[in-house]
């Protein structure tokens, strides 16, 4: 058993079944025995974007770049990364920023917000050298709010409808086995929260609600005085999330490069993630003022950004074969239609600033098709194919 079963077990022989949420928030994230607290198998279980490749935070530098032009270039300017990982987004972003813009790297500010302390110390080992700080979210932001597989991470309450009535379901203990139990909802957030999103659920369904989500684009926006805020994840607005087809809910857990659906099993050594209701997002945001910019498809905010013009210049290069292979194989599943390229990016805004970025609109696309030939391309294990290397 282990030690946090252990401890999960005790708590519930204490003070009675846990709400799923609560049971997550402690596999997750107990400050000595949580799996993101042990930090041991991101980057093994699981790899997110900017692990597969460096040209993802390459092209999101691009972005951030276009942000602070659209800011008129302030001699300061904020970059706030929501849950960090292994530091990989960090690490291309910084890097190409400041090939790219001598100035808006002047300018940056760049902040990690990472609960997790043994995923700090790997940031902080990997980041050297590169201006990174950390913190909790500033009090006021000018700038840009980057959450990358940060919501679907957030601990959820798992609900189930039974005789017409919503019903939470609970972690217990039956025969010294972890189970789930149907109960009353612990808060009228939750019935609040599928009104709010316009979603009536069917008669057996069970599904998630992030609360934790509607929770922290609350306070994102409350700290935004004036920027934007880039949310990358897997997820769908609110009536595809919770469409017929997904009646058994979106929880999926990560264990040893395989997934499965057991959240119960290998307590606080394994991965459990929740697709995003983008629609939650965007509504709890507009209370605080956030206004929808976009929700595009990260396979068409990569485009969008450029991903075609450095895959064009990869194939022109003369690099051997297995890098070749290796780097476009990577580059081309930060766009698969049936992976990572499914994912969605929602761009929000306040205070004042330009809606259009380059992620939605596509402006700087032909652009950089044109300028293919001079642009220096990240290759996985950290080097660059320079532009006339083939000359
Ligand atoms: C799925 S990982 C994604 C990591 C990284 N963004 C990436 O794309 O590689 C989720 C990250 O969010 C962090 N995290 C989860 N909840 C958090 C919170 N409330 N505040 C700050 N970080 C959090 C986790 O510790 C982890 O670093």
């Amino acid at each position: 058993m282990s030690p946090l079963r252990e401890m999960v077990v005790a708590e519930i022989a204490a003070h009675g079944p846990l709400t799923f949420a609560k049971f997550m928030a402690l596999a997750l994230y107990h400050p000595a025995l949580g799996y993101y607290s042990r930090g041991a198998g991101i980057g093994r279980d699981f790899h997110t974007s900017p692990e597969l490749h460096p040209l993802f935070g390459a092209l999101l530098a691009r972005q951030v770049i276009d942000c602070w032009e659209k800011l008129d270039r302030p001699a300061t300017f904020t970059v706030v990364e929501l849950g960090g990982g292994t530091g990989s987004l960090a690490a291309s972003l910084i890097t190409e920023l400041r090939h790219l813009s001598p100035a808006a790297a002047t300018a940056l500010r760049y902040r990690i917000v990472e609960t997790s302390a043994a995923l700090r110390a790997r940031q902080r080992v990997r980041l050297a050298g590169l201006g990174v700080h950390w913190g909790g979210l500033p009090r006021v932001v000018e700038g840009v709010v980057l959450a990358n597989e940060f919501f679907d991470a957030l601990p959820v309450h798992l609900v189930t409808v039974r005789d017409g009535h919503l019903r939470e379901r609970y972690v217990t203990v039956e025969a010294d086995a972890l189970r789930l139990v149907d109960g009353p909802p612990s808060t009228p957030l939750l019935a609040a929260y599928f009104r709010r999103v316009g979603v009536t659920l069917p008669e057996g369904y069970q599904t998630e609600v992030n609360l934790a989500a509607t929770r922290a684009i609350r306070r994102i926006g409350r700290s935004l005085r004036r920027g934007w805020v880039i949310t990358i994840d897997y997820g769908y607005p609110a009536a595809q999330r919770y469409h017929p087809e997904r009646a058994a809910g979106t929880l999926t857990c990560y264990h040893g490069g395989t997934f499965n659906y057991d959240p119960l099993a290998w307590v606080g050594e394994q991965d459990l993630t929740a697709h995003v209701d983008f629609t939650a997002l965007s509504r709890w945001g507009a209370d605080v003022g956030l206004q929808p910019v976009g929700l595009v498809l990260q396979r068409e905010f990569l485009r969008n950004l450029g991903l075609d013009a450095y895959l064009h210049a990869l194939g022109a290069r003369p690099l051997d074969l297995a890098t070749w292979e290796w780097n476009r194989e990577a580059i081309t599943q930060l766009a698969a239609p049936g992976g990572l390229g499914r994912f969605l990016v929602l761009g929000q805004v306040k205070g004042g600033v330009p809606f259009a970025l380059e992620g939605f609109t596509g402006e700087a696309r032909g652009r950089l098709l044109r300028e293919r030939d001079r642009l220096r391309v990240p290759l996985l294990g950290g080097g660059y194919s320079e532009p006339g290397a083939n000359e």
